[in-house]
């Protein structure tokens, strides 16, 4: 029987997947590595952890198989890392991640200096400041040395691939979130390589997502293995969701939350509030993204509350869905979408002395439905309308958020077979690759299967509806008082 491995190389662990050919998951194993928090707002990780945690994941999940059978192995990956090697592939310097906030100073310089505009002809986007190319600028202006040294530049998940194979490769969805990339034409921007002093040749050769860009080397013993070029973690997780036909939503609740839009033909919102990526299927999409989703209320659990046993902290909390006085604003990192404000901090609102940590927990689970939605509305003023959303990732086992969300947005939120997105996805990419499935489309037809769909209940979206609204005021009221606490 032919299997498939997928990997989802995420913030806090990676993920492996063994899948066979009918969809069905056979096995899976993750491996967990550390985030270092060097300075406020950074956020970094050593590349090299990446490789040893995924090859003794492979090895767990192996265990005992006939590894022969194994036809495919492909990825989804945390998006914008900045991975840095010299020229004999040395890591230069630990990998600045897609929530380190950092280059506030360079984003400005893009979005202002350079302008929004130009940004958004030559890629379709604007700067963010966990996109790549201000870390290249942070980097070229902070640690010139180390800048000097650059013969490679990578996202993270290509590092993975480039260890396996050999070949310097990279996939259109993840190299969108570079800003070095011109997404409607799906070739490297001149103009933006030329802005960060990029040398094209540091960069790797661009695929679509389920293209093989070569084989596992020897050493890592898939003799049948082909390696596809993979997706960044949210178009991989929109494969494995089934989101490809034009119109189609994704929710994702992993370390970070994003609002994922498919859509068959390029197009760029009119303030870039959304960002404008290729997606994994070949076509493209639109994707709102919040730095903190699950994150949240991990840290709420094991920080502050000193639980593992999340599920028992929700129990009984649907009796006070709606009527939850307590506010929560989930910005832990910082936001991206729609605020692109590297200052913005948590925090929670509304507290009474009857307040319990019932109502924490829920206000954490509700602040991030808010922010998602803030996302939603972005979209709707594009014109883009939401009527149905799948979801993915760690938060979405929990049937509590999923109410919640359902309600927040006033849609219907479908469950699929499985709620591993990135890495479900992954394994569909290697699949396409080894010939399993002649296209993204005929994989997603023959295995992505809806579970169970939670429906939004007409007297809740009213209430979630007035609460949304109050959320909607919080940050423009604190944005200033965020500035004045960054000083
Ligand atoms: C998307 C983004 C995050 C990371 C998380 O733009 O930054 O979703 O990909 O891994």
């Amino acid at each position: 029987m032919n299997t498939y491995i997928g990997i989802d190389l995420g913030t806090s662990s990676v993920k492996l997947l063994l899948v066979a050919a009918d969809g069905g998951i056979l096995r899976s194993t993750t491996e967990e590595y550390p985030v270092c928090y060097p300075q406020s707002g950074w956020s970094e990780q050593d590349p090299r952890d990446w490789l040893s945690a995924t090859v003794k994941g492979l090895d767990v999940l192996l265990k005992g198989t006939d590894r022969a059978n194994v036809k495919g192995v492909s990825f989804g990956g945390q998006m914008h890392g900045l991975v840095l090697l010299d020229k004999d592939d040395n890591v230069i310097r630990p990998a600045i991640l897609w929530n380190d906030g950092r280059t506030q100073k360079q984003t400005n310089y893009l979005n202002d200096e350079v302008g929004k505009k130009e940004l958004s002809r030559c890629t379709a986007n604007i700067a963010f400041a966990g996109f790549t190319a201000p870390k290249i600028l942070w980097v070229r202006e902070n640690e010139p040395e180390n800048f000097a040294r650059i013969a490679k530049i990578m996202l993270p998940k290509d590092y993975l691939a480039y260890k396996f194979t050999g070949v310097h490769s990279t996939d259109y969805s993840d190299a969108s979130g570079t800003l070095l990339l011109d997404v409607e034409r799906k070739r490297w921007s001149a103009e933006m390589c030329a802005v960060c002093s990029v040398k094209e040749e540091w960069l790797p050769t661009l695929y679509e997502s389920y293209a093989v860009v070569g084989r596992m080397k020897e050493e890592f013993g898939l003799p049948n293995a082909v390696v596809t070029a993979g997706a960044g973690d949210n178009a991989a997780a929109a494969i494995g969701t089934g989101t490809t036909a034009d119109g189609d939503c994704n929710v994702s609740l992993g370390t970070s939350g994003t609002v994922f839009i498919a859509q068959d033909r390029f197009s760029v919102d009119e303030n870039n509030a959304l960002h404008s990526f290729a997606h994994a299927s070949g076509k493209y999409h639109l994707m709102g993204c919040i730095l903190s989703a699950a994150s949240c209320n991990k840290w709420w659990m094991e920080e502050i509350l000193q639980t593992s046993d999340f599920g028992k902290e929700q129990d009984g909390l649907e009796a006070l869905l709606g009527k939850n006085p307590v506010y929560f604003l989930p910005y832990l990192m910082g936001e991206r979408s729609p605020h692109n404000d590297v200052n913005a901090r948590g925090g929670f609102l509304g507290m009474r002395p009857d307040t319990s940590r019932g109502h924490m927990t829920l206000a954490v689970l509700e602040g991030v439905a808010f922010a998602l939605r803030d996302c939603v509305e972005v979209a709707a003023q594009s014109g883009l309308s939401v009527t149905r959303t799948k979801i993915c990732g760690g938060g979405a086992k929990s049937k509590l958020w999923k109410r919640i969300i359902a309600n927040c947005f006033g849609v219907p939120v479908v469950t699929l077979n499985t709620e591993e997105g990135p890495s479900y996805g992954a394994a569909m990419l290697a699949m396409v690759g080894a010939g399993e499935y002649k296209n993204v489309q005929s994989a997603v037809e023959a295995i992505v299967r809806e579970k169970e769909v939670t429906l939004p209940d007409a007297t809740l979206t009213e209430l979630y509806e007035k609460k949304y609204r109050v959320f909607r005021t919080l940050y423009p009221a604190l944005k200033g008082v965020f500035g004045d606490m960054a000083e």
